[in-house]
């Protein structure tokens, strides 16, 4: 195991038990954070981005549960000589929701942050005391201590004068306030890893750039990884290091960002980059958008999930697409990517099979 792996999710599966049938919200989902890194999760909405998250903390509302898979995390601990780091690996999908371990986990070595500010912060208490009581949770300190720690953190987010910002309530703070607060709750304990859910989404662009640059300076302060859940690949190319690219409950790309967006796998992945309106284009072309929609959560394709949509299988007859689902496997030492162009039945890794048919599918997109 590489030293600078923080998270892995391997084979995921949560599912929603509804009386009309099982919602298959995350279907084996793959994927690695590394040490300190960002890593962006994209996809189409209602491909599982938000239940993977959550389940990664297991705070996935009822009816739902996981079901199946693995979510490890690498604890980093100083060896006895003081020279070395132990890593220790914590599967968090051993433990139940409720539990002490599982409580003393969330919140202190990984943190998360949602789109909308007003849903996790409390109407009725101050800021401050929101933000001290997440401290107060995890570290036996006295209330003038924690208080003077929160104040600290406040000013650290960028909230003015933070010791009379302390006890205001959050509906006197402004949108991009709240989220300010939020991200002061969320590393008040100085988590390994920031689970940021579309933190942005609600801001307007210059309130989005701040946060987006505070997040970034505060990972360099904490040495933090951070998954931010994200529809703009704007953000994407200007913050992540690593990409992960999901449809239909399944990670079908994951590759460091400047692999992702120079030389896409995926015919998904493709797709998503050919849909991004460019200011250099001359005329106004229409957008060349993936053609169909995501199918409904109960008539899930057989085969290749994404195959129904899929230029590349039709430009190169691959029938196997309709039958046979192929496994995300690794295509070089950096990318995986979960498709039957790259990889024979049965084979362990996702070697071109040929260099030609790499040319064919690429000329295509
Ligand atoms: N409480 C719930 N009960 C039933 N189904 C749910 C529930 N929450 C989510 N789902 C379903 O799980 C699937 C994945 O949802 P999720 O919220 O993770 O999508 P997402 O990728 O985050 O989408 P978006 O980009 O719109 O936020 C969707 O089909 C959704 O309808
Ligand atoms: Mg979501």
């Amino acid at each position: 195991m590489s030293n600078d792996l923080l998270l892995e999710v391997r084979d995921l599966q949560t599912y929603f038990y509804l009386d009309e049938g099982i919602v298959k919200a995350v279907d084996g989902a793959t994927l690695q954070v590394r040490r300190g890194k960002t890593l962006a999760v994209v996809g189409e909405s209602g491909c599982g981005k938000s239940i993977m998250a959550r389940s990664i903390l297991q705070i996935v509302a009822k009816p739902g549960k996981i079901v199946g898979g693995e979510i490890s995390f690498y604890r980093h601990s100083m060896a006895d000589n003081g020279l070395e780091t132990r890593s220790e690996q914590v599967k968090l999908t051993d433990y139940k929701p409720n539990s002490p371990e599982m409580r003393a986990f969330r919140g202190k070595e990984v943190a998360m942050i949602f789109q909308e500010p007003m849903a996790s912060l409390s109407p009725v208490h101050t800021i401050g005391n929101q933000v001290m009581e997440n401290f107060r949770q995890h570290f036996q300190v006295s209330k003038k201590e924690a208080r003077n720690v929160t104040i600290e953190m406040l000013g650290k987010v960028g909230i003015p004068r933070p010791d009379q910002r302390f006890d205001a309530y959050p509906h006197q703070l402004s949108g991009g306030m709240r989220q300010r607060a939020m991200i002061a709750m969320a590393l008040i304990c100085q988590p390994c890893l920031l689970i940021a859910d579309e933190p942005t989404t609600a801001l307007d662009v210059t309130t989005q750039a701040q946060i987006l640059e505070l997040m970034q300076q505060l990972q360099v302060e904490l040495g933090m990884a951070i998954i931010i859940i994200t529809h703009d690949l704007g953000v994407v190319a200007e913050i992540a290091d690593d990409v992960a690219v999901m449809y239909l409950g399944q990670v079908v790309e994951q590759a460091p960002v400047d692999e992702l967006f120079h030389d896409p796998q995926h015919p998904y992945t493709r797709g998503l980059l050919r849909s991004i309106p460019r200011l250099e284009s001359q005329t106004r072309e229409r957008l060349d958008a993936i053609p169909g929609s995501v199918p409904h959560p109960y008539n899930r394709p057989t085969g290749c999930r994404f195959h129904p949509r899929c230029r590349e299988r039709l430009a190169n007859k691959l029938d196997i697409c309709k039958t046979d689902e192929p496994e995300l496997l690794p295509l070089n030492n950096i990318q995986n990517v979960r498709c039957w162009l790259y990889h024979k039945p049965g084979s362990t890794s996702s070697a071109p099979e040929t260099g030609d048919r790499r040319q064919e599918t690429i000329s295509i997109s």
